[in-house]
């Protein structure tokens, strides 16, 4: 059985990689709509070998399609929810725009599969750092129960969007060649700097947004109301990987050697070290890799039960788009359960 799937902001760093995610997979797809804004219209794309044209997203884009997998911002996902759900299409979302809302799933397929068939025709696809933490600590919560979980991450300008990483290239240039470049997606020069997450900062919770998205949607998909999170979020050169620095204390006695051999185990888990050599895993291992690598796996000793453990994924693959094709492929185990399978019933 095939099925018809659309992407919504299919010109975007998300949506070309979930197009291509869908094609390596050999996803079940019958037809592919690729929709963007009306500035890409006539633009073609590459898929199974066969020149795709590239439609202006509209209220009718959506007739005759079993998925949607959206990645054009949460304001796109707002306007056209309505018309996507009424063409009865499932909607995979990877903006912000549903994700804390109580009726729509928030999954990552490693972490809380079951959650996915209690959707009511919209699932959401977490933010980046929460998907690429949570792949990694879901063995270890299993295992000993998470009480607290402290990160610090290394972002990638890709989770900024396409123009964010063609303004680092552009900037690093710039800034080798000794000319003037003024940021415009960015708030500040990226070239061989850094800064604190560029979302919004909200004064009275004392972090910036995507601090926030860590803790609240962790607590949501571990469903833990109360789990203490505590994240500061920083964006550092480089293109599309993002790392982790993750300090984490459970509610039981926790091992090292355990720890690894639950990783080693875990599916969308790789671990990638050499102790002796002082080497861990980096962006330049991970970009363009399915899994969440992880290593540098130590006990923190001024804390009981706590581990620290550096995590690196490819922010556009499982950060984003794979994600949401393996929520695609969760789904379509039990087509029952898509809305253009299952008539009014969802
Ligand atoms: P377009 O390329 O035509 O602007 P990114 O996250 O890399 O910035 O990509 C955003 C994606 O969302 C692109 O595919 C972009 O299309 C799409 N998009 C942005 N605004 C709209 C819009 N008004 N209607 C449809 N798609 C949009």
């Amino acid at each position: 059985m095939g099925y018809n799937v659309a992407i919504a902001g299919a010109t975007g760093a998300v949506g070309i990689e979930m197009m291509r995610t869908l094609e390596a997979h050999n996803f079940p797809v019958d037809k592919l709509k690729l929709l963007a804004s009306p500035r890409s219209a006539g633009k073609t794309l590459t898929f199974r070998g066969q020149p795709m044209s590239v439609e202006v997203l509209d209220e009718n884009s959506f007739a005759g399609v079993d998925i949607a997998l959206f990645s054009a911002g949460s304001g796109i996902t707002k306007r056209y929810a309505g018309a996507c759900l009424k063409a009865g299409a499932l909607l995979i979302d990877n903006s912000s725009a549903f994700r804390m809302d109580p009726n729509v799933p928030l999954v990552v397929p490693e972490v809380n599969p079951d959650d996915a068939f209690e959707h009511q025709g919209i699932i959401a696809n977490p933010n980046c750092t929460t998907i690429i933490m949570l792949t990694a600590l879901i063995p270890l919560h299993r295992a000993w129960g998470i009480s607290r979980i402290h990160a610090a991450t290394y972002q990638a300008a890709s989770g900024a969007g396409q123009a964010a990483m063609d303004e680092l290239a552009a900037g690093t240039r710039a800034y080798l060649d000794g000319t003037p470049f003024t940021p415009q997606v960015l708030p500040h020069p990226y070239a061989f700097n850094m800064f604190a997450h560029n979302s919004p900062w909200i004064e009275d919770e004392g972090y910036c947004e995507e601090e926030l998205k860590m803790r609240n949607e962790s607590r949501k998909m571990l469903h833990l109301d109360d789990l203490r999170v505590h994240a500061t979020c920083v964006r550092v050169p480089v293109l599309r990987t993002h790392a982790e620095a993750i300090n984490v204390s459970f509610r039981s006695p926790c091992e090292v050697a355990q720890a690894y051999e639950l990783l080693r185990q875990a599916p969308g888990v790789k671990v990638l070290e050499d102790r002796a050599a002082n080497r861990w895993p980096m962006p330049t291992d991970v970009s363009g890799g399915e899994e969440v690598v992880v290593g540098r796996i130590r006990r923190d000793p001024t804390l009981d039960h706590t581990l620290d453990m550096w995590v690196v994924g490819d922010q556009l693959l499982k950060g984003a788009a794979l994600n949401a094709v393996q929520i695609a492929e969760l789904l379509i185990q039990d087509p029952s359960r898509l809305p253009s399978q299952a008539g009014s019933s969802i």
